[in-house]
């Protein structure tokens, strides 16, 4: 293991159909090959709590569901990851690859459902105080992401129910208030982010985030 870098949080976030988990597998090996131990969770989900409430809060039975429910639930899975894996995990010196975390939040319910910045930013103080170290964002135009999304087989947890989650259900609008509301968070910090072009072939997206993940680690030996 390399011990001369603590802990760090690297997330991966992104729209609909953008590649993520071709990318999430090969940025984890690219941190390993650093040798860096890696714990990988998923939002929401990542505990046996947070996954029971991602089967609630994606189940497309529940479809009257208000955005402050879906808010607090997104919340109630994340602190409890925040708890049980992400602050021991740091605090053991491994590393933590999530597949998303807060940025969804701002994205997903601040711009897809227009709940307010500072009630979102509020919740992350109290319940996941944890910053990100690296965000990497997947960026692709919505009608391209809708367009792989959708073409993708069945979801295994809903059998016999609907193709898609409740959220893979919205408009094309919501979409694109979640793209912008990714992007806009991206730009205000760019020493977090590195936007990537989800556009670009699937290799070349994971090199693009592989290169990330080297200059990351690199920067992170050099100030250590
Ligand atoms: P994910 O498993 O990443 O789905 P996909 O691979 O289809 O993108 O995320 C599940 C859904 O939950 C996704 O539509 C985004 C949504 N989500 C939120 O709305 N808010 C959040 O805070 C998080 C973490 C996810």
């Amino acid at each position: 293991m390399n011990a001369t870098l603590k802990g760090r949080l690297v997330t991966l976030e992104g729209g609909e159909g953008a590649g993520k988990s071709t990318v999430l597998a090969a940025v984890r090996e690219r941190l390993e090959s650093h040798g860096l131990e890696v714990v990988v969770a998923r939002e929401p989900g990542g505990t046996a709590f947070g996954e029971a409430v991602r089967k609630l809060v994606l189940d497309p039975a529940h479809a009257g569901v208000c955005a402050e429910s879906e808010l607090l639930l997104m919340f109630a899975a994340r602190a409890q990851l925040v708890r049980e894996i992400i602050q021991p995990t740091l605090a053991a010196g491994r590393w933590v690859l999530s597949d998303r975390y807060t940025d969804a939040s701002y994205a997903y319910q601040g711009g897809g459902r227009h709940q307010p910045v500072d009630r979102i930013a509020a919740l992350e103080a109290w319940a996941a105080p944890v910053r990100p170290d690296l965000t990497l964002l997947l960026d692709l135009p919505v009608a391209d992401g809708l367009a792989r999304a959708r073409s993708r087989p069945p979801m295994s947890q809903f059998a016999g129910a609907p193709v898609l989650d409740r959220i893979e259900i919205e408009s094309d609008d919501f979409f694109q208030r979640v793209r912008d509301a990714y992007r806009a968070r991206a730009a205000a910090e760019p020493t977090r982010f590195r936007v990537l072009d989800a556009g670009r072939p699937i290799d070349e997206v994971r090199a693009q985030a592989c290169a990330a993940i080297d200059r990351f680690v690199r920067g992170a030996l050099e100030r250590a």
